[in-house]
């Protein structure tokens, strides 16, 4: 089946596989995350047609014809390979994690809610982020990550 992922279209064999392990081992896109398998931690959470969703819950036939947008799709290359970090990518930056296994899942669940609310206050970071686990409990520095990316997508 074919399936667009990040822009492109791919011809992906295992339609029957959840998504995770598609992108993961049919494409190479290892930065979707895999870790309860059961849809509780959300490491695996890419952008589903804009929303977050968890990708060890669907398989890639579910997906049809849909966009599905990775981590891996978030910066912009220019023409002389220059390299543009999202500003979620760039907020997480400059707001490092511990391990960094959640990290895709946090930065995807950031992007699509500053896509809908580009000023959001702290209640609202909060809501979005916590359906996301993070077993090195960095949550306050995913807060601050999230309200940094709002500044950052503010700026000219
Ligand atoms: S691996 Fe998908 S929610 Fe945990
Ligand atoms: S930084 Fe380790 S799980 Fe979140």
């Amino acid at each position: 089946m074919r399936l667009l992922v990040n822009g492109r279209q791919h011809t992906v064999e295992h339609a029957d596989e959840p998504l995770v392990w598609v992108l993961r081992d049919e494409l190479g896109l290892i930065g979707t995350r895999y870790g309860c398998g059961i849809g509780a931690c959300g490491c695996c959470t890419v952008l589903l047609a804009g929303e977050p969703v968890r990708s060890c819950q669907l398989t890639a036939a579910e997906v049809g014809d849909r966009p599905v947008v990775t981590l891996e799709g978030l910066a912009e290359r220019g023409a002389d390979g220059t390299v543009t970090l999202h500003p979620v990518q760039q907020a997480f930056v400059e707001n490092p994690l511990q391990c960094g296994w959640c990290l895709p899942g946090h930065v995807l669940t950031a992007v699509a809610l500053l896509a809908r609310d580009p000023d959001p206050d702290e209640a609202a970071i909060a809501e979005a982020a916590r359906p996301n686990l993070c077993r090195c409990g960095g949550y306050n520095t995913i807060k601050a990550a999230v309200a940094r990316a709002a500044e950052l997508a503010r700026e000219p």
